[in-house]
């Protein structure tokens, strides 16, 4: 099977990944193959910082598919904060928690609570193209104080997707990855690569 490398350290991101891809591919991450992935996201939008840890592995020569994602939640009401801040809104090295509650702070007393969320797939395979290419993927939902579900990461228990009902925490792996930012970007990907 064709190896690919998925650009992450995010446990979540890469049990998405594998779920969208092991069908096709052998999934790799950068602790798979020793390489420490630490990429400082200098950018100011999704699709540079996507890039950037594209790059980094790219420049590894690994004769390899390569997918990076960069992506984040947008708070309407809070100017799209986190946004491309997602993962360190609360500080360097803060929790999904310290996170979370961090939105729910800054969005008390505030009635508009739609949000979204944002993924920006960087893809890079020489079978495919000889440029990296770009996939964008956007999911619609609001914001609820009253965390909920065990499933997934982030801010998903507290992103309320109104088509089911659902926290994202609440909803099975199946709802999730047929329905998010991730999975409308990979499903972008695919039809590009006609699989
Ligand atoms: P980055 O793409 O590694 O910069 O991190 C994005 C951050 O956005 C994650 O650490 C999460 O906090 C948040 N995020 C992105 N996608 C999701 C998701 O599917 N569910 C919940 N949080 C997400």
């Amino acid at each position: 099977m064709q190896k690919i490398l998925i650009g992450t350290n995010n446990k979540g991101k890469v049990k998405e990944y594998k779920f969208f891809l092991s069908n096709y591919f052998d999934v790799l991450t950068p602790a798979d193959i020793g390489v420490n992935f630490d990429v400082a996201e200098t950018g100011t939008t999704y699709e540079e910082n996507s890039l950037l840890k594209l790059e980094f592995l790219r420049r590894k020569d690994l004769n390899m598919a390569i997918l990076c994602d960069d992506s984040g939640l947008e708070i309407e009401s809070l100017s799209g904060e986190p946004g491309i801040f997602s993962a360190r809104y609360a500080g360097e090295d803060c929790s999904d928690q310290d996170n979370i509650n961090k939105v729910l702070r800054n969005l008390k007393g505030k009635k508009d609570r739609k949000a979204k969320f944002v993924c920006v797939i960087s893809f890079f395979w020489e079978k495919f193209s000889s440029f990296p290419r770009l996939f964008r993927g956007e999911c619609h939902g609001s914001i609820i104080d009253n965390q909920s579900g065990n499933s997934g990461f982030g801010y998903d228990p507290i992103f309320f997707y109104e088509n089911l009902a659902k926290t994202f925490a609440n909803l099975s792996e199946d709802e999730k990855n047929k329905v998010s930012h991730r999975a409308i970007a990979m499903k972008e990907l695919f039809s590009n690569l006609n699989f």
